[in-house]
């Protein structure tokens, strides 16, 4: 009880989420709540799919005009993101549908923000930016794991910076989230080893966000740290996902697994969506620019070394996740049952077949120093572990996962911090 005396909670949804096997057939009934011209966004490889065939005809029967966009591609360079902002204004929806992975749903969200207030989209790049509502979306994911379809944020590429941007707002977040397994049977299992480690990642680091005391009276920041709501969302996430990722990986038809890692993907998007995520994703800016590989595996494989570094500092919080995930020593230590929870997120990585290091990942040695100084600009996400936000805390994070050497950051109290000090 203590902990919910001097804690806070926070959570912003869509309006409505739908989830469940056959939920997709309330697809037309919801759009029709919003809109009656639709333009639907969808991943070309979906939009040959049956399940999309069944959407368009749901939302004929519905009555309700539609388009479809699909000019959906890995990365959304800006300039794509603002050609379909220009188709999309001739089509003149009042509703946007995105339905596919990550990707179609930031599309969406991106088309839906420039139809309402204009592009260049770069005035909005950050967060708390969006002047004010978007056009109603309706999300609709094919993967489990970037949680898009109920969180504040859209990421895209601008040639113009080194790293993806993120357009972070309230605004952003879909009207309604309609997230049904079945459409993730078929995600191939590369796709759902990169997508579901993220939803980990995702769900670890909003568990072990820094804590903060909001100025309730102010404008809060997009992200505002751990907090009650969230962890909950965040731990069940964790479990789900210590039982069902493998399994998902390996047997892509195992309906269960699908089932409960969509669940899971979704509740790490409502927890970090609110909490925001920390030093797995700050790392990975720099490292998917360099070297072009998906968001999920580079969140992935840098996890375990995150979890390592903040052991000292955040001990109590990894042995709930290992709580979550059925590993930890019963009778042991806190500290036992912390590094338990390392020990088992390092053996999913490397059972769904994600690298081990940052090497493998194709970075360079001279490539180091870079990396460390790309990350600490991604000051947001560095601020937001219980960490110092140092130079020295990413450097010795980024050397040890090129090395890929955990035991380098264990235990970090006898390393650069002092034993006792408080990292908060
Ligand atoms: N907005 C957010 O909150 C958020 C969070 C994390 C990541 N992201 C972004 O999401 C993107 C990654 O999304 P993703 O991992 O879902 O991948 P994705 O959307 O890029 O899709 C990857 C591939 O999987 C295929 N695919 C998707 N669903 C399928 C299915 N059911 N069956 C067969 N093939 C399928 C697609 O055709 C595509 O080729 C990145 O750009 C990342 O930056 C956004
Ligand atoms: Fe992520």
């Amino acid at each position: 009880m203590a902990e919910i005396a001097d804690s806070f909670g926070l959570l912003r949804l869509p309006d409505s989420i739908a989830f469940g096997d056959g939920s997709r057939a309330g697809i037309p009934t919801t759009v029709a709540a919003l809109g009656s011209r639709a333009l639907v966004v969808c991943d070309p490889f979906l939009a040959s799919s049956e399940p999309f065939a069944e959407l368009l005809q749901g939302l004929d029967d519905a009555g309700i005009v539609y388009t479809v966009d699909s000019h959906v591609v890995p990365e959304l360079p800006v300039k794509v993101v603002e050609e379909a902002i220009e188709r999309a204004r001739t089509a003149s929806p009042d509703v946007i549908i995105g339905f596919g992975g990550g990707s179609a749903l930031d599309l969406a969200k991106l088309i839906a923000l420039g139809l309402a207030h204009g592009t260049p989209l770069n005035r909005f790049y950050g967060e708390n930016l969006v002047p004010g509502p978007v056009l109603p979306l309706v999300a609709v994911p094919t993967t489990s794991g970037t949680g898009s379809e109920v969180t504040p944020v859209a990421v895209l590429a601008d040639p113009d910076r080194e790293l993806k941007v993120g357009i972070s707002s309230p605004y952003l977040i879909p009207r309604a989230a309609v997230v049904d397994p079945r459409l993730m049977v078929g995600a191939p299992a590369s796709v759902t080893a990169s997508a579901g480690a993220d939803a980990l990642v995702h769900a670890i680091e909003a568990f072990t966000a820094q804590k903060r005391t909001p100025t309730w009276n102010e404008q809060l920041p997009v992200f505002v740290g751990r907090n009650l709501l969230s962890s909950t969302l965040a731990l069940e996430a964790i479990a789900l996902i210590g039982r069902s990722l493998r399994r998902a990986v390996h047997n892509g038809e195992d309906f269960e697994a699908r089932t409960q890692m969509a669940y899971a993907s979704l509740l790490a998007g409502m927890a970090f969506g609110t909490a925001g995520t920390h030093l797995s994703h700050a790392i990975q800016y720099p490292v998917g620019a360099l070297t072009h590989t998906p968001h999920g595996l580079g969140t992935g494989m840098l996890l375990p070394y995150v979890m390592q570094a903040i052991l000292a500092s955040d001990a109590g919080h990894l042995a709930e996740i290992a709580g979550a995930l059925g590993v930890g020593p019963g009778s042991g230590s806190t500290e036992e049952a912390a590094q338990a929870a390392v020990e088992e997120v390092a053996s999913i990585m490397a059972d769904i077949g994600l690298p081990r290091d940052l090497a493998s990942m194709g970075v360079k040695e001279a490539q180091l120093p870079h990396i460390i100084e790309l990350s600490l600009t991604v000051r947001r996400l560095v601020a937001n572990s219980s960490l110092e936000p140092t130079e020295e805390t990413v450097a010795r994070i980024v050397r040890a996962a090129f090395d890929g050497d955990r035991e380098a950051l264990a235990p970090i109290t006898t390393g650069g911090l002092n034993e006792g000090e408080t990292q908060k």
